[in-house]
Formats: structure tokens, C-alpha cells, sequence
């Protein structure tokens, strides 16, 4: 869970997308946080605060004048509570009163009555959106340092489609994770290989091996959250690729290879620094088949069996760390046996400041998983944890050990 302890004061506004905050309330709960929800006038003519009541286990506000708090004070009860205040939907008249310090109802006055972030996910039709009073607010909010999350472009309840939509549940709670996370990768560009890779022996037929890409999409994942931009070469998996990671999609270990080595040569694009961080997860092919049928192989007889003949594939790891411009290497390695002194043996032979060795057997396609950290000063054991819990841990590892010249400023 990455918004474990965070309170977070979930402001609905009167928007069709206020049944979207529903799911919103409940991932941030499956995210850890604790969720008070306040609702406008208008939003409860959508939703009602019952369901959000019954979702979070807390009382729902929308009245100023609420007896319950007990000092009645409840503009100043509910925001001192929280660590950040998420309003989703804001409609485009929340807005509208937020860029200009109105505070006529509890939620605006809440939005005033704070030392916590402020976040918006404005919802609302293309027109509304785009009209040159909404832009204007949108940018005096962000002026006043209040985060806008979105919106999204697409279909939208009223029929029409353009820029306008509230961001998916999933894909707010990605952002909201993000503001929480250290920036340790600030300035960053983190390259990284996942999954297995699929070596063919016909049209219709190839070996491949069990690595789900789950510990590689999940520390793209974490490497973003820490404000990198990240690259991801992916081998055949059937993963969602984590919101603001670009995604390059390959088979062999061939095409994996020439994918990471062709962003290692790309002149860099204006204001985006070269990849200076690589990270090695996939489970690479050591061998392919030498000369893969270009037609589905046949059976004639009962007797007949084919035989494959297999060469090397390149050590992609091996060859990033030996370039002149390598970027920090960083290489996973899962040992059935002797871990700890094969591992450190693997970490000399690929020419790795860090090797990341899967502790037991059986890593490959479950959620959780338990590290040992290998570098030259020793060894260090990153305990049983989830994937995306364990990735958070090794970017703060990977980030205090990189060179003091590839920190940014
Ligand atoms: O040699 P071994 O496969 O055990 O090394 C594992 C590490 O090397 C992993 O980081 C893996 O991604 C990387 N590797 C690679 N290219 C290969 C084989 C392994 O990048 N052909």
C-alpha cells in the first residue's frame, strides 16, 4: 500500500462523474489511506452521502453549520485533519469559485481553511472546459499552487467527445500516489527491461519462460512515482502499462536488445535527458533457435521429431554496462543455489555497480517477493514484501547509490 496512513479529505462537487468518486473513496482506502468525504449541495443530488458513508465508515459533510463537529467549526476541523484535500469531480463552477478565494459552502471553505495541498480533477463538457474563463481559472489555481489532475480527453456523458473528462479512479489514484512520493529520481531518466522474451521456432511456435513482468512494471512504476521520466522495453506480457511510462513492446531478446541500445543512442529530445539509470528485469532468453522455419513445422510421420539447434543471444545487460557512456546498471539475478556468493559473482561478471538477487525459488508471477542487494560494499536483504512495496524500497536504494555526478542539482 503506498497511501498507507495518509488522510485525505475527498471533496465531491455537483459533476455526473460524482459516481466515479465512489471508486475513487474506495482505491484510496485499497491504497491505505483514510478517507473523509465532503460533498457540495449539488453533488448530493447525484450520489447520496450514504454511499460514501457506507464506503468509508465516516460521517459525510456538506453542511457548514454540521452539529456534529463538536466545536462547530467544521471548515477548520476537517481540513486541519488532513493531509491533502483531492476534490474529484470539480465541476468547472468549484473551479470558478476556488481561483477566486469564494468560500460560500463548507467544501470552498475547506479549500480556503488549510495548510494542506490542494488537488482538482476537473470534470465537466469540452465547451465548458475550453471556454476561456475555465482556462483562466485553471491556470490561476495552478498559479496558487492547487495540482489539477487531468482532465482526460473522450466520450462524455453528454454525448459529445473532447478534453473535458475526469480522470479513471485508477489512473487519479496513480497521481495522487505520485504527489505523495520523494522525488529521489528527479531529473532522471530510468530505462528498464521486463518480462520474458519469446524466442520462435516456427510461425506459430517458440520458447519463452514464466517471468510475468510484474517486478519490472512495477518499479517503472515506482520510478515514475519518484519523478523520473522512464522508458520500458516489455517482452510478451499481458500487463497495463503504469500511467506516464513510455512503453516500446518487443519478442526476442534480439529486438530487446536493439530497442535498449537504440535508446542509449538517440540524440536526446529537447528538455529530456538520456537514459542514466538501466535496469535489467527481464528474464532474457540465453539461447534462440539458430534458424527458426519460416513455415509452421510439420509432422509427417510418428517417428519424426524435429531438432533445434540453438545460438547465443547477446548478454544485453553485460553490453550496456560495458558502453563509455553506460548509464548506472542496475541487474536482477534469481540463483537456485549459493545466492549470496553467485550473485556477487554475477554482479563482476555483467561489470554492475548493483545486482538484485530474487531471494528463494518461484519469484516468477507472484505478487510478492524478498531481495538481496549486492553491491561493493556488501550485501543487504530487502525483506518479504508486495512488488510494487519492495520496487518503492529498491528506487530509494538505486537513487541514494548513484553517483554523486548523476544527481541532478
Ligand atoms: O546471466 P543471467 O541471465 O543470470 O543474468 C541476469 C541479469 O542479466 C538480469 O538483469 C537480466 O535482465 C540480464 N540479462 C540480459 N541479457 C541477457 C541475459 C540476461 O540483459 N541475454
Amino acid at each position: 500500500m503506498t497511501l498507507d496512513g495518509k488522510r485525505i479529505l475527498l471533496g465531491v462537487t455537483g459533476g455526473v462523474a460524482a459516481y466515479k468518486a465512489a471508486e475513487l473513496a474506495r482505491e484510496l482506502q485499497r491504497a491505505g489511506a483514510r478517507v473523509q468525504v465532503v460533498m457540495t449541495e449539488a453533488a448530493t443530488r447525484f450520489v447520496t452521502p450514504a454511499t460514501f458513508q457506507a464506503l468509508t465508515g465516516e460521517p459525510v459533510f456538506s453542511d457548514q453549520w454540521d452539529a456534529r463537529i463538536d466545536n462547530n467549526m467544521a471548515h477548520i476541523e476537517l481540513s486541519r485533519r488532513a493531509d491533502a484535500i483531492v476534490v474529484a469531480p470539480a465541476t468547472a463552477d468549484f473551479m470558478a469559485k476556488a481561483a477566486q478565494g469564494l468560500c460560500d459552502d463548507l467544501l470552498s471553505t475547506l479549500c480556503l481553511a488549510r495548510d494542506c495541498p490542494l488537488l482538482m480533477a476537473p470534470a465537466m463538457n469540452r465547451q465548458m472546459w475550453s471556454h476561456p474563463a475555465t482556462q483562466r481559472n485553471a491556470r490561476q489555481l495552478a498559479a496558487d499552487g492547487v495540482t489539477l489532475l487531468g482532465p482526460d480527453s473522450g466520450d462524455q456523458a453528454c454525448g459529445e467527445t473532447g478534453a473535458g473528462r475526469m480522470l479513471e479512479p485508477l489512473d487519479l489514484i496513480e497521481e495522487i500516489i505520485a504527489f505523495f512520493a520523494p522525488k529521489r529520481l528527479a531529473g532522471h531518466h530510468v530505462l528498464l527491461t521486463a518480462g520474458p522474451t519469446f524466442e520462435p521456432i516456427d510461425p506459430v511456435r517458440g520458447i519463452t519462460n514464466l517471468s510475468s513482468g510484474k517486478m519490472g512494471f512495477a518499479l517503472a512504476r515506482a520510478c515514475r512515482h519518484a519523478g523520473a521520466q522512464v522508458t520500458l522495453v516489455a517482452g510478451p506480457v499481458t500487463l497495463a502499462t503504469p500511467r506516464g511510462v513510455a512503453r516500446i513492446d518487443v519478442q526476442t531478446a534480439q529486438q530487446m536488445h536493439d530497442a535498449v541500445m537504440a535508446e542509449l543512442d538517440a540524440a536526446p529530445a529537447a528538455g529530456a535527458p538520456r537514459p542514466d539509470v538501466f535496469i535489467a528485469v527481464a528474464a532474457v532468453a540465453d539461447w534462440r533457435i539458430a534458424n527458426p522455419s519460416r513455415s509452421k513445422l510439420k509432422k509427417t510421420d510418428e517417428q519424426s521429431v524435429p531438432t533445434l539447434s540453438f545460438t547465443q543471444n547477446p548478454d544485453i545487460l553485460a553490453g550496456v554496462a560495458r558502453r563509455a557512456d553506460a548509464p548506472y546498471c542496475v541487474g536482477f539475478a534469481a540463483e537456485s543455489e549459493d545466492l549470496e556468493a553467485n550473485g556477487a559473482a554475477k554482479r563482476q561478471r555483467k561489470g554492475v555497480p548493483l545486482l538484485v538477487a530474487n531471494i528463494g525459488h518461484a519469484t516468477f508471477g507472484r505478487d510478492d517477493n524478498e531481495l538481496l542487494l549486492i553491491d561493493a560494499d556488501g550485501q543487504r536483504r530487502l525483506p518479504r514484501a508486495g512488488k510494487n512495496a519492495l520496487a518503492a524500497a529498491l528506487v530509494e536504494e538505486i537513487a541514494r547509490r548513484l553517483p554523486v555526478a548523476r544527481r541532478p542539482a
